[in-house]
């Protein structure tokens, strides 16, 4: 039986009670297929912070670098947003994408038949749609340089390299080919030289994927057209900080964003996390919806470890359970049942058996 090293990295808020569930989750499916992992756990964030004084210890860092994937919960809470810049848990999560190379985030939003009412927009909107936002993860306004603050202001810079763009551009064209064919790159070329270098760059790759068909659009358009008709997307790729802000959108083309998983990914090291953050408020209540990090270790069954059926049963189980009415908090309404955390676990895990 083939061993694989996972590093689990469950962070802050509702991070443990996430990543528990979705390593419950794996355990099945793992000795269903006949694969095991050999699982270190280590610590992110803000708990990093507190027991070590550093929010990515050297020791976190080691163990990511020796592992075949990452599964992360989530880091932050408004408690250490006084913190000098280097030792705020978000910097943990950004020096960890970027030690380990992750430059394409891909941030699938995928419409579940049974919740299409769940979504704040209607179900005639929303029904039926599934957009992909590939997101450039380790360059942008994110990492350039200069950025600074002082007394009388702060400042960042947003520059793209060719070699940084076109990567991220052919991860882009690549999904575009497995999927509906249809690629929308998004910037904003209108005012930055950034995003006229960034449309240069991927339009200028167009001809090697003939298959695909090539669109762009302007950000603010893309995040109108996000709410408007998110049915006329099938791959969106976007630098840094706009894919940030579009697939916070297109999470709630799903209904919450308790339901949206990602993976990043270089081309050594892949890290797994729901898109959804520490949710200090509800942390410890066992209210979290688990689905974004069961369904985010589905996508690393698949792209690591090159077992879609692995991903695909719990894909069904999901969709199962979320047709029997079974709900968490955050997506449920009068017609369904509400859960909790560790019930919704219960459900899920009983379809896979
Ligand atoms: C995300 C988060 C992070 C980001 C934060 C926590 C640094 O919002 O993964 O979308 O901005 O990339
Ligand atoms: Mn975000």
């Amino acid at each position: 039986m083939k061993t694989y090293q996972l590093t689990v990295l469950s962070g802050d808020g509702i991070g443990p009670e996430v990543v528990d569930v979705a390593l419950d989750v794996l355990n099945i499916v793992s000795e269903q297929a006949n694969i095991k992992f050999n699982v270190t756990e280590k610590l992110i964030g803000g708990c990093a912070f507190e027991k070590v004084g550093h929010p990515l210890p050297q020791d976190t860092l080691d163990a990511c670098l020796k592992s075949d994937a990452v599964l992360l919960g989530a880091v932050g809470a408004p408690k250490w947003d006084g913190l000098p810049h280097e030792l705020k848990p978000e910097q943990a999560l950004l020096g960890l994408r970027k030690a380990l190379g992750l430059f394409s985030n891909l941030r699938p939003a995928k419409v579940y038949n049974a919740l299409v009412n769940a979504s704040s927009l209607k179900p005639s909107i929303v029904g039926g749609s599934d957009v992909m936002v590939v997101r450039e993860l380790t360059g942008g306004i994110y990492f350039s340089k200069p950025r600074g603050m002082d007394e009388l202001k702060g400042w960042n810079t947003l520059a793209y390299g060719k070699e940084e763009v076109d990567r991220i551009a052919r991860v882009a064209f690549e999904l575009a080919q497995k999927r509906k064919g249809q690629l929308t790159s998004v910037h904003k070329a209108n005012v930055l030289e950034s995003s006229q270098f960034w449309r240069d760059c991927v339009n200028a790759l167009q001809p090697e994927y003939p298959d695909v068909s090539l669109s762009e659009m302007y950000v603010d358009n893309a995040a109108m057209q996000l709410v408007r008709d998110p049915k006329q997307f099938d791959v969106i790729v976007t630098q840094n900080l706009f894919g940030d802000i579009l697939s916070d959108i297109a999470a709630m083309i799903t209904g919450s964003l308790g339901m949206l998983p990602s993976a990043s990914m270089g081309t050594k090291y892949a890290m797994y996390e729901p898109v959804h953050g520490s949710a200090p408020e509800i942390a410890g209540t066992n209210q979290a919806n688990p689905i974004a990090t069961i369904e985010s270790i589905a996508m690393m069954l698949e792209y690591t470890f090159n077992k879609p059926e692995c991903a695909r049963k719990i894909n069904h189980a999901v969709e199962q359970v979320l047709k029997d009415g079974y709900r968490t908090k955050d997506i449920a309404d009068e017609n369904s049942t509400m859960v909790s955390t560790s019930e919704m676990r219960n459900h899920i895990i009983e379809k896979l058996n």
